[in-house]
């Protein structure tokens, strides 16, 4: 298929069942299917939306194309879960099929409000010379999970000294008022970021521009999330097209954020902002929401994909996934990003792994599949690698390395299955702070692979295609010292 613009702009009901099916029917039979990670049901999937918890669930929508695996017109789909790990697939819950979100429902997030569930997202409409609006509208969904779009925009147009690059609306309680910030472009084509009031979602009163940053956040933020932990602001976006001189990244368009010392709502501001730090060291991560749970955590999940980059599932006819869902916490000013507590629930068989590093390749473990959790404690004299997704010889494999000071850490994916992305580089490198031991904590998933370095200090994601999927061995190779595992396989939730 060539994607043409009006092929990706082809009114969704113009396309037959007949179609879908074929398309469902291949990304069932792919080996690089996942087992627990949400991905699209068919063509492609890109932002988290909305995430939120409702009438006693999880829910959780994505940007979804479905006729294949481009950036065509998109919708919500919608996902719900009792406990963030058995996501179970709902339906498409807002349709590009208003005068307001006929080029896309661009994405946003929820809230609930008075027995329903508020959905507040970006209106994407093409003129007939095919210059952007966007319109921020809204939408109920009631507990029996029907969505109705409030008629008018709730914000018409930008305002002045705005581009209509305006878009991804987060929606959140900020003491006696709604707050609401949104990604933003300034006529000279900086980016920005908006903030709004209101006190009953639908009336929203601009307060001004963020102000978390001295420096030029590049031609457009997208995405941005506030959420706090113990008070302390952690401001979450996409700078596109940021200076490398004022933060380095390697990805297309970076993932970043700030903590500051504390939020004033009157300037607008995040005061004492720090720099700009990478929210995941690794390859793929993107378009990342986060939001204060009623349980008191701080939640998020990204997705695992980057615009304008093509990857091997394309010629599958679907693309990408999303990451699993983190918690977010704060120790000595740092964030910190763990797996929820909740995937432990998807662990079946345990394995100890122990033993001496060794100079040559040594064979952990060769599971059946690439579905599993594992657990790697070194010892604070080891120097070496890790090798996950490894063929027989250790030939084709993803590489973890470290040296002993345990300061840095490298994840190299040049030598894995298919290769992509690669004009961006294959391999990343963390800054790591230097202590004794050195601990990952890892998921991998057919064709992703988290890895958590020391309790969540740094997160390095990586998808995978590897062309065989018996490619699954584990080796280790280094220098002195011991280590200590745990392996688990993990159920298949799909
Ligand atoms: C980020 C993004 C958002 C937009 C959505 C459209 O990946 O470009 O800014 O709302 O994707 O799918």
């Amino acid at each position: 298929t060539e994607w043409t613009t009006p092929l990706r702009y082809k009114p969704y009901h113009q396309w037959s069942a007949a179609y879908q099916e074929i398309l469902a029917a291949k990304l069932q039979k792919s080996d690089w299917k996942q087992a627990f990670h949400i991905q699209p049901k068919t063509g492609l999937l890109n932002d988290p939306n909305g995430f939120s918890f409702y009438n006693g669930k999880w829910h959780l929508f994505y940007q979804a194309y479905p006729f294949g695996p481009v950036h065509g017109v998109k919708s919500w789909y919608h996902m719900v879960s009792d406990n963030l790990v058995d996501w179970k697939q709902d339906d498409y819950a807002l349709l590009p099929d208003s005068a307001y979100d006929s080029h896309g429902a661009y994405s946003g997030s929820a809230i609930p409000a008075e027995d329903k569930l508020f959905l507040m997202y970006t209106g994407n409409v093409r003129s007939a010379n095919w210059e952007r609006l966007s319109y921020q509208l809204g939408a109920w969904m009631n507990s029996e999970m029907q969505v109705e779009k409030i008629e008018n925009p709730l914000i018409t147009s930008p305002p002045s000294g705005y581009t209509h690059e305006f878009r991804d609306p987060q929606v959140f309680r900020y003491q006696d008022h709604y707050m609401m910030l949104i990604g933003a472009q300034t006529e000279e084509e900086k980016g920005a970021v908006l903030a709004y009031q209101s006190k009953n979602l639908i009336d929203w009163e601009l307060l001004g521009e963020l102000d978390y940053t001295t420096e030029e956040m590049g031609f457009m933020v997208e995405c941005p999330n506030l959420v706090f932990l113990h008070n302390q602001p952690v401001f979450l976006f996409c700078p596109q097209g940021l200076d490398k001189n004022i933060s380095s990244y390697e990805n297309i368009y970076p993932n970043m954020y700030v903590i500051g010392s504390s939020f004033d709502k009157e300037t607008v501001s995040i005061e004492n902002p720090s720099g700009l730090v990478n929210l995941d060291e690794g390859f793929d991560v993107y378009a990342t929401q986060a939001f204060n749970a009623p349980d008191g955590r701080a939640l998020s999940v990204s997705w695992v994909g980057l615009p304008e980059i093509d990857y091997p599932s394309f010629t599958e006819g679907w693309a990408h996934c999303l990451s699993i869902v983190k918690e977010l916490t704060m120790k000595e000013q740092h964030l910190y990003q763990n797996p929820v507590a909740e995937m432990q629930e998807l662990r079946q068989n345990h394995k100890v792994l122990q033993g001496v590093v060794q100079e040559e390749d040594k064979l952990l473990h060769t599971p059946e599949k690439n579905v599993y959790e594992l657990k790697l404690e070194l010892d604070a004299s080891v120097s070496g690698a890790l090798y996950l997704f490894a063929d027989k010889q250790n030939k084709d494999s993803l590489k973890i390395s470290f040296d002993a000071k345990h300061d840095t850490i490298s994840m190299d994916r040049s030598k894995v299955g298919i290769s992509f992305g690669e004009s961006y580089g294959s391999i990343r490198t963390a800054a790591l702070k230097s202590q004794d031991k050195l601990t990952l904590h890892i998921f991998a998933d057919r064709s992703v692979c988290e890895v958590f370095v020391n309790d969540g200090y740094r997160v390095m994601t990586s998808r995978i295609f590897v062309k065989n999927p018996q490619q699954t061995g584990i080796f280790l190779q280094g220098f002195t010292g011991n280590y200590n595992g745990d392996f688990w396989t993990l159920r298949e939730v799909n």
